[in-house]
């Protein structure tokens, strides 16, 4: 039997398994990738059917007062062309993708201050109103308990704040002094103590990140329970310190994603942009290895070249229509199928 077989299966079984035994499957990966993956999806099955849930990603703003070392948008990149959505462009957003079949918008952007939290707020509410059959996600970085539970008043159902490493050291090698761990995980919990659906996540394949580091991030998954889990390859851009870093892979990736899959059974785990990028397949690999998320682009395109996280990131040309098209296919193709419905998280335990 291969090394790590016996884990996987356990895992499987709904066993909670520990460092060492994540351990040991990571690093026999090649010899299980199929096995997981095929687990993975048996179990998704379970809870979601072949069903892919759609979320309409709105990048509101790509101004940032942090200056986190791996990404384009940071404060400190003086190259990074900025530009803000005003209230009425993202409600029309929305609008635009309601009659697409969206039915859960993610606004997404930079830690911006322009964005106060009554402003933010009001943008939630004016969302609700219009759209009130529509789950309303916010993934805008680290904030107040105070302003997190005005959010929540104001509709947000869901928030997606990646954790980026569970490890302090590593996550500090990543991010400047100003910035802290604790403060990151302090977030977290107090989102989900006000009751949103909560993602926390990472990149594979970050500067310094090692295999027992992985396991670790596993651990904390199994532990912390969130409803949805953003994992997808560090992907270098040209303007950060970097940027000679090597990408993730897309098979470590796609491993990592069957073994949360089995981690969490029900989570809602997204086929990211970021892995469609290092992979022309990534995102249908994605969703054969148990992810059952997928996030198109609903901003504007004339500001689409200016979100960039990473160099070489895929879609910034096209419009949501042609990428609803696109996507239909390729999942067509996998054997699942894209559904329109707001695929809130089912409670698995
Ligand atoms: N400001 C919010 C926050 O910090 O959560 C949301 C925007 S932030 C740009 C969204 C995510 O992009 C981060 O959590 C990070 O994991 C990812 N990201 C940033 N730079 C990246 C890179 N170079 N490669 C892959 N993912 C990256
Ligand atoms: Fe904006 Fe990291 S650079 S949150």
């Amino acid at each position: 039997m291969e090394h790590g077989s016996e884990q996987l299966h356990r895992l499987a079984e709904g066993e909670a398994l520990d460092r060492a035994g994540y351990l040991e499957m990571i690093r026999n990966r090649e010899n299980l990738r199929e096995e997981a993956a095929s687990l993975a999806c048996a179990v998704r099955r379970r809870f979601y059917g072949d069903r892919i849930y759609i979320r309409g990603l709105i990048e509101f703003t790509n101004y940032c007062r942090n200056n986190c070392y791996y990404c384009g948008i940071r404060g400190g990149n003086p190259h990074a062309d900025r530009y803000r959505l005003t209230e009425e462009e993202i409600l029309s957003c929305t609008d635009a993708g309601w009659e697409l079949g969206f039915r859960t918008f993610v606004l997404q952007g930079g830690e911006d201050p322009f964005y106060t939290a009554e402003k933010l707020a009001t943008i939630v509410r004016g969302i609700k109103e219009r759209h009130p059959d529509c789950a309303v996600t916010l993934s805008f970085g680290e904030h107040s308990r105070q302003d997190y539970a005005l959010w929540r008043e104001a509709g947000a159902d869901r928030y997606l704040l990646r954790h980026e490493s569970i490890n302090p050291v590593h996550y500090a090698s990543l991010h400047p002094e100003g910035m802290s761990h604790e403060n990151r995980l302090r977030c977290l919990r107090d989102l989900k103590e006000l009751g949103y659906q909560v993602g926390a996540g990472f990149m594979v394949g970050s500067p310094g990140q090692t295999e027992e580091d992985l396991a670790e991030e596993l651990c904390f998954l199994r532990d912390f329970r969130p409803e949805m889990v953003g994992i997808g390859p560090f992907v270098p851009h040209k303007d950060t310190v970097y940027a000679e870093e090597p990408a993730g892979t897309s098979e470590l990736t796609t491993f990592l994603l069957s073994l949360i899959r089995l981690t969490l059974p029900s989570v809602l785990l997204p086929a990211t942009t970021a892995l469609g990028t290092i992979d022309p397949e990534g995102r249908e690999k994605g969703i054969l290895a148990g992810a059952n998320v997928l996030m198109p682009n609903l901003s504007p395109v004339n500001v689409r070249e200016k979100y960039l996280l990473y160099d070489h990131k895929i879609c910034t040309g096209e419009e949501a229509a042609r990428c609803i098209a696109c996507l239909k296919e390729r999942i067509r193709i996998t054997g699942c199928e894209i559904v329109t419905d707001r695929g809130d998280h089912r409670a698995s335990e």
